[in-house]
């Protein structure tokens, strides 16, 4: 019986929870593939902890030689950081295998590169679980509005800040006890700076913008303002305009379409706009094509579980290109678009 063989790069909450969720759901995941799932490897920092639900046989310290065995049909990597996540995804493909991938940094750092080696190779490379997590984003900018013209992706695409700006606006506290608190319910990391500093939401607003405009932005594009400076005072003078501060993603065509901009910033909200509503760790995203108008993407941003169930959606389809010797888009062919440069507002 063919089985669609899959290796699992990382088992943090994210990979804990691809990994639980393809035991649990195997039989749907099956249905939907159209062949059992097997899960042949976890590559780990440490073995020794207790994995609950993994065979101790299936974990490995030796990433690379897992990539390497060269019957893996889809290679999960869920490490994080651009390397040794770009050297074993590289790898992956040169050995047959499609990529299922949540790495922002690396993807705005060098995804024209990986899009050329899944080429190469034949093979697929998938990313949804890289932009605000559960949210369908990728695949709707990718497929579903390839046909349109998108002119504008706006929106809160980094669920630490959201928490921490929902929790200053809502209690009164200041910029460093709300991020001891989202340091302390697990949504802030112990190294809070690519969340507070914009350097996350400018990773996600580089991969929106290229797949938006169809062309090609790096993280190095995006203006970058985080949100360290925001005082409780700023938040209580927002109020008595009747808004509240939000980190924003704006990725923009110019009037004329000839240029792309992208930038993060803390930006003033009504309070009766949608995107004033985002609470907590949510994410809220606003897409204006030129044919559909405008659409919002709202849910969970971030997080073990919504983050598995966007790779898990993308094993899916790419597990089914494999079995059925079919390929999902690849990188957009690229329109003369310049990357703007932002100048301080
Ligand atoms: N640190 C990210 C966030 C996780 O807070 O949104 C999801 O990319």
């Amino acid at each position: 019986e063919r089985k669609l063989k899959v290796a699992l790069l990382g088992c943090g909450s994210v990979g804990s929870e691809v990994a639980r969720i393809m035991t649990t759901h195997a039989d749907d995941l099956a249905a939907r593939i159209g062949a059992p799932v097997e899960l042949v490897g976890v590559a780990v920092r440490r073995t020794g902890r207790p994995r609950p639900g993994i065979p101790g046989d299936l974990l490995t310290t030796d990433a690379t030689a897992l990539v390497k065995r060269g019957d893996i049909d889809v290679v999960i990597e869920v490490i994080g950081g651009v390397e040794p996540a770009r050297g074993l995804i590289t790898t992956a493909f040169e050995h047959g295998a499609s990529v299922v991938t949540a790495n922002k940094a690396l993807l705005a750092e060098d995804g024209p590169a990986l899009y050329a080696a899944a080429e190469q190779h034949g093979a697929d490379l998938y990313y949804e679980a890289a932009v605000a997590g559960a949210i369908p984003l990728v695949r709707p900018l990718r497929e579903s509005l390839a046909g349109d013209r998108v002119n504008r992706v706006l929106g809160i695409v980094n669920g630490t800040t959201n928490f921490i700006l929902d929790k200053m606006d809502t209690s009164g506290a200041g910029y460093a006890e709300a991020l001891e608190e989202a340091t302390a319910l697990g949504y802030a990391e112990a190294d809070p700076t690519a969340d507070v500093e914009g350097f996350d939401a400018a990773a996600k607003a580089a991969i929106l913008a290229g797949l938006a405009f169809h062309t090609r932005v790096r993280l190095d594009d995006v203006h970058r303002e985080g949100i360290t400076e925001v005082s409780a005072s700023d938040m209580a003078s927002a109020r008595e305009m009747g808004c509240t501060v939000k980190l924003l993603a704006i990725c923009e065509r110019s009037a004329d379409g000839t240029s792309v901009t992208a930038r993060v910033h803390p930006a003033m909200i009504p309070l009766a706009h949608p995107l004033a509503s985002v609470h907590g760790a949510y994410n809220a995203v606003f897409v204006e094509a030129t044919a559909a108008g405008q659409l919002m993407f709202y849910g969970p941003g971030a997080g073990g579980s919504p983050t598995a169930s966007a790779v898990l959606g993308d094993l899916v389809a790419v597990g089914r290109h494999k079995l059925n010797g079919t390929r999902g888009p690849g990188e957009s062919a690229y329109a003369q678009l310049q990357v703007a440069p932002m100048g301080d507002a």
